[in-house]
């Protein structure tokens, strides 16, 4: 093998081409800045663009809604099945299996044609939510929420959770947090979708492996890490104390640094001021004044700014939502983006193979068992 650029997590490493999202001069859907988008758009509108390429026009967003409300339905063999699983099992892993059951009942499953590659994306954008819902409610020991088949994917995971009437700045607070987790271009996530795409596999196998991938906490699951600390530590200046010895034992703060954003994560900024109006709405502003000092204590000491799921953890904290589910929400997000990348795969496929530097032993033969001390 010639000796090709090696660099660790290949950091630095252009992997592909994609037209779907942007990072170099902020971060970008198909062009769009997400400021714009957070502000003016909807989680739907901005899923048809990144799925479709284009804003939609005014019939394309009620069809594309009207699509997604259709499809928000479980079989019967879903629910039983979430009801069965054992209790105590990591949401991330019900939504795992989840994405893989969804398969089992999509009569397309196996069909890897662009159409319908996006009818069952469309699919698995309206049943993921169910699946959270319902078995969220199922392991509290309480009746499931059928979705209001007139409303959005953010009002329906509030109504599906609470059974309550959602309030509209909670829909909007929990729609933003959906539009800012949609896409980021080459993740650790997005690319195993594409690396399974890349085989010929089909959506359901992308996203289930994909769903693997942004389980841990050094992806996704940091949503739900940044609340390990914050429900722990009681003042400010209890929260200064642990920074200075969580960087001294070299720990990993999570909700800080990013691979790819060294001066701050835009999406962070976008959710700061959602936080804090929340945060003062629901009597939760002692955990922002320690949020405020942890981050202005991990800027301090090392330079390191949030990311998204520093301001994301708190806002669905202060929503009333289990910690658990918050990786979840990002996966019901998030299934927009690999969707849309196992397309832009498929449609100009070239198998990820990449090669490996050998390190190990130097070649030698084999010794019989008998024979080996
Ligand atoms: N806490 C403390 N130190 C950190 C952190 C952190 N969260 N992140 C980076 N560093 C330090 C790291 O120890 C290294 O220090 P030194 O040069 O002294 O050894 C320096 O910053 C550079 O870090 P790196 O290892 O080159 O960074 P990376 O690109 O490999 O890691 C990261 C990126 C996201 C894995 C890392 O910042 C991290 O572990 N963050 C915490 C987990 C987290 O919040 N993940 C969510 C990522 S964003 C959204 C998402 O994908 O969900």
């Amino acid at each position: 093998m010639n000796e090709t650029i090696y660099r660790p997590g290949l950091e630095g490493i252009v992997a592909g081409e994609t037209s779907i999202s942007s990072i170099a001069d902020g971060l970008r859907y198909r062009g769009y800045p997400i400021e714009q988008l957070a502000q003016y758009s909807s989680f739907e509108e901005v899923a048809y663009l990144v799925l479709h390429g284009e804003l939609p026009t005014r019939s394309q967003l009620d069809h594309f809604r009207n699509q997604l409300r259709q499809a928000m339905e479980l079989p019967e063999e879903i629910v039983a099945t979430l009801r069965s699983i054992p209790p105590g099992v990591p949401m991330m892993d019900v939504m795992r299996t989840g994405a893989s059951l969804l398969g089992h009942w999509d009569e397309q499953a196996q069909d890897i044609s662009a159409e319908a590659t996006l009818a069952k994306a469309v699919r698995l954008v309206a049943r993921l939510p169910l699946v959270m819902c319902y078995r969220h409610r199922l392991r509290e020991g309480q009746q499931v929420v059928p979705p209001r088949k007139d409303q959005s994917v953010a009002y329906n995971i509030l109504w599906m959770l609470r059974g309550q009437e959602p309030q509209p700045d909670h829909v909007r607070a929990l729609d933003v947090t959906l539009i800012l987790y949609v896409e980021h271009e080459f993740n650790a996530s997005t690319f195993t979708a594409r690396v399974v795409a890349s085989t010929l596999s089909d959506l359901h196998s992308a996203v289930t492996a994909a769903i693997g991938a942004l389980k841990g906490p050094l992806h996704g699951g940091a949503n739900e890490r940044v609340l390990d600390y914050l429900l722990k530590l009681r003042s400010p200046e209890e929260a200064a104390q642990w920074v200075q010895q969580a960087l001294d034992r070299k720990e990993r703060i999570m909700g800080f640094g990013h691979r790819v954003y060294r001066t701050g994560d835009p999406r962070a900024a976008i959710l700061a001021p959602y936080c804090e109006q929340l945060a003062a709405q629901t009597g939760n502003q002692s955990m922002e004044a320690v949020a405020a000092r942890i981050e202005q204590e991990v800027r301090q000491q090392k330079n390191i700014p949030p990311n998204v799921d520093y301001p994301a953890g708190r806002l669905y904290y202060y929503l009333g939502l289990a910690v658990d589910l918050y990786t979840p929400l990002f996966v019901i997000s998030r299934t927009v983006g690999w969707s849309a990348h196992v397309l832009e795969q498929q449609a100009a496929n070239r198998l990820i193979r990449p090669r490996a530097r050998y390190v190990g032993a130097e070649p030698r033969d084999y010794v019989p068992v008998q024979q080996r001390g």
